[in-house]
Formats: structure tokens, C-alpha cells, sequence
């Protein structure tokens, strides 16, 4: 049995449906249980990273795990959810994790580093039975999805940090590394920093929306102290107002095209337009 945290996520959801589709057993764990919709055969059980003893239901008789964390950076002292699930994975007895990450890990200083650097030592941790999988992707093309209520409701888009570039990545590319992760044992022990094909900025990935959709979409550029205000409001600590500005202002790292998903998967990422065709629904077209 394959259990999938982050079911009803961007990832989760297409790992569910990629797995089911190859037939794997697969259980998907929410929250809602009762909401989720799910392919026929997908086991649903409730599951909350608050909440030990719903892990412990939730990972019994496993022998594989996606772990994904949605637990802000700053809103704990530490990644409390990723050590629940590390911890209910160890007790459970199960033999393999994949867990999702982000660009770079725990490399680096900040609060965010820091953050990511003990969410992965609870997977990696070497006393552990399994063997593990880190998946590192940068920005996902569907942060665009942010938009869509904007675009259902007229044509123009507020948008921050309009003109910094990112080789966004579709997290159904992610959902395939991770679906053969779980099943083959070649990417035990891999960190794999990942990247879609193409560095674009938010306004070239507008642009692409614009077009597909065919409507004439503005752009409207929200001023980098405003995106500090809106995240402060928000209620990001200040610690991580101040990292994300700087990973956002002054380092190109994700900018990259990384060879990484040609190289796992034997294809090139998809690409922006690609995935603003498949969810054309989203935006009201
Ligand atoms: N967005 C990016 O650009 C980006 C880039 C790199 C890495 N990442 C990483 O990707 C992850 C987000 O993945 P995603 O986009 O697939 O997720 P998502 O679409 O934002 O969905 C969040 C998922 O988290 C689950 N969840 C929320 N609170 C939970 C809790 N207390 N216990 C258990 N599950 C909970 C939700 O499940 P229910 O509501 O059904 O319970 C939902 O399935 C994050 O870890 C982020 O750091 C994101």
C-alpha cells in the first residue's frame, strides 16, 4: 500500500491519479475525507499532521509514503508537521519515503533554510529502515492559479514580483518522479533539485494565459514594499518577510533550467503553455 499525504494538492492529486491509473494500491489522506473525490480503488482515510494519532490510523500497514507538509515557514518554531510524519512513518515500520521539498533544500542560513534543513534530516535521518527520496522543486506553474479569480472577474492582474524569472515547473511532472520513486527502487538515496524548461517571468506566464485563453490580460505590478505590507498582513513572521524577499530579489537560483526531469523521466518538462491549456477551466475558459 502507497500512502499519499497532500492528496487533494497539486502534487498529491496527480500522484493519486498517476498510481491508481498503474494500479497500485494506493491510500490518499485528507482532511475531508468526506469531500475529496478520488479514483474508483483509491483507499481515502482522514489524516492531519496535528493530529498524531490520526497519522498513525492513516500510515498502519503502508510500506511507502508521500510526505508533503503544507505548514508555513515561521508559523512554528520548527517543521512540527514533517517530524509527525517522519515519526508516524518510523512507527508504523514503513520501508520507503519520498518526500517533497523545495529548490535547494536546506541550503543556506535563513529562516527557511533552517526550516527545510530539519524537515529533510527527519527523512534522511540514517537510523531510519527505509530508504528515502528528496524531491527539490522550484516555483510551481500552478502559483498562477492565484490569479484566477482575478481573471474570472476582469481582465486586469495585480501581480508581485512581475519581472523575476522562474523555470516553473508543472507539479505533475513532480506527481510522475515521485509515482516512480515510489514504486522502483533506482531513486533510493537521490535529492533531485527539479525545474520545468523554461526560465519565464510572471508576466511572460500572464502573457501565455492571455493568449491561450484569448482574452487581453493587463498586467497591473504590485510594488516590491507592497508585497512585503501584503505578507506582513498576511502574517508571515518578519524573519521570513525578510528571506522571502531576499531569495526573491537578490538570487537567480530558480531561475535555472535544470536538467534533472529530462534526465529522470527520458522527456523534456512540460511547459507553461502546456499546462495553461490543461487547466483553462480554472481561469473560466
Ligand atoms: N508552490 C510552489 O511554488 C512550491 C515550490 C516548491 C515546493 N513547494 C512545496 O510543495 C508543497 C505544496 O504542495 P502542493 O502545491 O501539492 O499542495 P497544495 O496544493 O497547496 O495542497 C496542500 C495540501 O496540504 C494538505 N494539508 C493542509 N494542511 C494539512 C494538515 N494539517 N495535515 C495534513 N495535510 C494537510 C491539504 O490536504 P487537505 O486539505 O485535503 O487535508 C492539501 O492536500 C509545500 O510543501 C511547498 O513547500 C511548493
Amino acid at each position: 500500500m502507497i500512502l499519499v499525504t497532500g492528496a487533494t494538492g497539486h502534487v498529491g492529486g496527480e500522484l493519486v491519479r498517476r498510481l491508481a491509473a498503474a494500479a497500485h494500491p494506493v491510500r490518499a489522506m485528507t482532511r475531508r475525507p468526506a469531500e475529496a473525490r478520488f479514483p474508483a480503488g483509491v483507499e481515502t482515510v482522514y489524516g492531519d499532521a496535528d493530529d498524531p494519532a490520526s497519522l498513525d490510523a492513516a500510515f498502519a500497514g503502508a510500506e511507502a509514503a508521500f510526505l508533503m507538509s503544507a505548514q508555513g515557514v515561521g508559523t512554528a518554531p520548527g517543521p512540527t508537521h514533517d517530524l509527525a510524519l517522519a515519526a508516524a512513518a518510523a512507527r508504523a515500520g514503513l520501508r520507503r519515503l519520498v518526500k517533497l521539498s523545495v529548490l535547494d533544500g536546506g541550503a543556506g542560513s535563513d529562516v527557511i533554510a533552517r526550516w527545510h534543513a530539519e524537515a529533510e534530516a527527519a527523512v534522511t535521518d540514517p537510523s531510519r529502515d527505509w530508504t528515502w527520496t528528496l524531491l527539490r522543486p522550484g516555483r510551481f506553474m500552478s502559483n498562477a492559479l492565484q490569479w484566477a479569480g482575478q481573471i474570472r472577474a476582469g481582465d486586469e492582474v495585480s501581480v508581485p514580483f512581475a519581472d523575476r524569472p522562474a523555470a516553473s515547473i508543472d507539479p505533475a511532472d513532480v506527481a510522475e518522479i515521485a509515482a516512480l520513486a515510489l514504486t522502483t527502487d533506482e531513486h533510493a538515496g537521490a535529492a533531485y533539485e527539479l525545474s520545468g524548461p523554461e526560465s519565464l517571468t510572471p508576466a511572460d506566464e500572464l502573457a501565455v494565459l492571455g493568449k491561450t485563453l484569448d482574452r487581453d490580460l493587463h498586467l497591473r505590478p504590485v510594488p516590491d514594499d507592497a508585497a512585503r505590507t501584503g505578507m506582513t498582513r498576511y502574517g508571515f513572521p518578519p524573519e521570513v518577510v525578510d528571506a522571502i524577499m531576499q531569495r526573491t530579489l537578490e538570487s537567480d537560483r530558480g531561475a535555472e533550467v535544470l536538467a534533472t526531469v529530462e534526465k529522470v523521466l527520458g522527456r523534456r518538462p512540460r511547459t507553461f503553455t502546456e499546462w495553461a491549456g490543461a487547466h483553462v477551466s480554472a481561469f473560466g475558459g
